[in-house]
């Protein structure tokens, strides 16, 4: 039998903190304003209990993944998509999300697997407009725009597709809550049941979810422990290529990227991002400098530049695009004490170029490379390549992988790499290019002259 009630609650709209009463500023995230009035009627009872499976008769769905016909999201998301898992893909809006699911669907289609999508944001003539552009046949691709989950899913019971998509979570509701679409407990409430659906179907789901660049809004942020797989959109949108990164994934690795550039005719996938991202670099300038980084499962070199000058504030600036902050505060400390480099009265801005966030600690040495390069105002080698852990006594660490990020500088045509020390006994051998082992940023400020 089942019972319905009503409860009404205040709903932090950020990261989904309740509270019987509204509050200025939420406990949970200590965000101000972000309390909402929602009401919810609660169906109790009626589900019958799952039985237990056997172990050796549970299925390893990971084993018959969908091949999404883009190799760069395949990568992503650990080699295709696995049936039943829920992918959530967010980013700023106008970033390109419709664009990469929509295609991933004709890809899909094409191999005669049928698509279900809902259109939550835009007409079925919208998307149509779109699919022109990216010369969709969308042969299996059925588009709807019930917005109401609970006959979306009558729908997908009938037309059973291969795999569903819901642009964008944010515009869906159920009917069993009364609050909103695109509250938060609707926003979770949906994944939740789409969820169920796709592990009981073993339909894979994507759930487009529109964020913030301070991820903000409500919905996408409070889903990343529901669902199997994340994906964000990294960077910015005026930019034209697109980088999309697994930040959680529990059918592959985490923190996979793939490229993309974004063309007249939707997303191309980016064969060489080292390529990418060296190509608007000016050489010759002071602070820049080339690391030899590793992102996901791949080498990719990336400039990183510094720019250090006279402060005219009363605590000087430190600020970062794409490295961590408080990191770069603690190398240019490092700078300071161990290698007397009179920082305290400059500003310090760090930029990894391209939008790209680097986090790996062997970028490091590139960060205090350009930061030196820009204090003295001398170029460094245009030909040169650098990775190594930086600790605070100024010591260069070995990192991981060191023989894949030289190939990478080789193939990219560089003629030197900068490495720590420890790292030379396995990298001796690669031919062509020059090591420079070095154990300290002591080592590195002699070596730069
Ligand atoms: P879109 O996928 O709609 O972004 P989102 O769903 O994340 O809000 O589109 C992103 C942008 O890309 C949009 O401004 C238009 C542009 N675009 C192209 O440049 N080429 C194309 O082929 C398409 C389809 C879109
Ligand atoms: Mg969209």
């Amino acid at each position: 039998m089942s019972r319905t009630k009503t409860r009404f609650a205040f709903v932090c709209q950020s990261c989904g903190f309740r509270s019987p009463k509204w509050l200025g500023r939420c406990p949970g995230c200590e965000e101000w304003n972000t309390f909402a009035e929602e009401s919810e009627r609660v169906i109790s009872g009626g589900s019958s209990a799952r039985p237990a499976v056997p172990y050796p008769e549970i299925e390893d769905l990971s084993l018959s993944r969908i091949d999404s016909g883009i190799g760069e999201l395949n990568r992503v998301l650990g080699g295709g998509i696995v049936p039943g898992s829920i992918i959530l893909l967010g980013g700023e809006p106008g970033i390109g999300k419709s664009t990469l699911v929509l295609q991933a669907a004709e890809e899909l289609s094409r191999q005669g697997l049928q698509v279900l999508y809902l259109a939550g944001e835009e007409s079925a003539q919208q998307i149509k407009i779109r699919g022109d552009r990216l010369g969709l046949a969308g042969k299996h691709l059925f588009l709807a725009s019930e917005t109401c989950l609970e006959r979306f899913l009558e729908e997908a019971q009938k037309i059973r597709p291969n795999l569903l998509v819901i642009d964008s979570i944010q515009t869906v509701y159920t009917e069993s809550l009364d609050s909103i679409a695109g509250s938060i407990s609707q926003v979770r409430e949906c994944a939740a049941r789409l969820l169920r659906f796709a592990k009981g179907e073993r339909v894979p789901a994507f759930l487009v979810g529109h964020i913030t660049k301070d991820g903000a809004l409500a919905g996408p942020k409070a889903l990343e422990h529901i669902v199997d797989t994340v994906l964000y959109f990294e960077g910015e949108r005026h930019q034209n290529h697109k980088i999309v990164r697994a930040v959680k994934n529990r059918f592959g690795p985490a923190n996979e990227l793939g490229i993309f550039e974004m063309t007249g005719q939707g997303l191309k996938e980016v064969d060489s991002p080292s390529q990418l991202f060296l190509t608007e670099r000016a050489p010759q300038a002071p602070g820049s400098a080339v690391v030899g980084a590793i992102e996901g499962s791949r080498p990719m070199l990336v400039e990183v530049q510094a720019l250090v000058s006279q402060s005219n504030y009363i605590t000087a600036r430190r600020e970062s695009n794409g490295f961590d902050r408080n990191r770069l505060s603690l190398l240019l400390a490092m700078l300071e004490r161990r290698a007397g480099l009179h920082l305290l009265g400059t500003d310090v801005y760090v930029n990894v170029a391209g939008g790209l966030a680097l986090s790996e600690p062997a970028v490091d040495l590139a960060v205090v490379a350009a930061v030196v390069s820009s204090f003295r105002n001398q170029p460094l080698s245009a030909k040169t390549v650098l990775f190594g852990e930086v600790g605070l006594a100024g010591e260069i660490r070995a990192v991981s992988l060191a023989v894949t990020r030289i190939r990478e500088a080789l193939a990219m045509g560089f003629k030197s790499v900068v490495l720590p020390a420890n790292n030379l006994p396995l990298a001796e051998g690669v031919p062509k290019v020059e090591l420079v082992g070095m154990s300290s940023v002591l080592d590195f400020m002699e070596w730069a002259g």
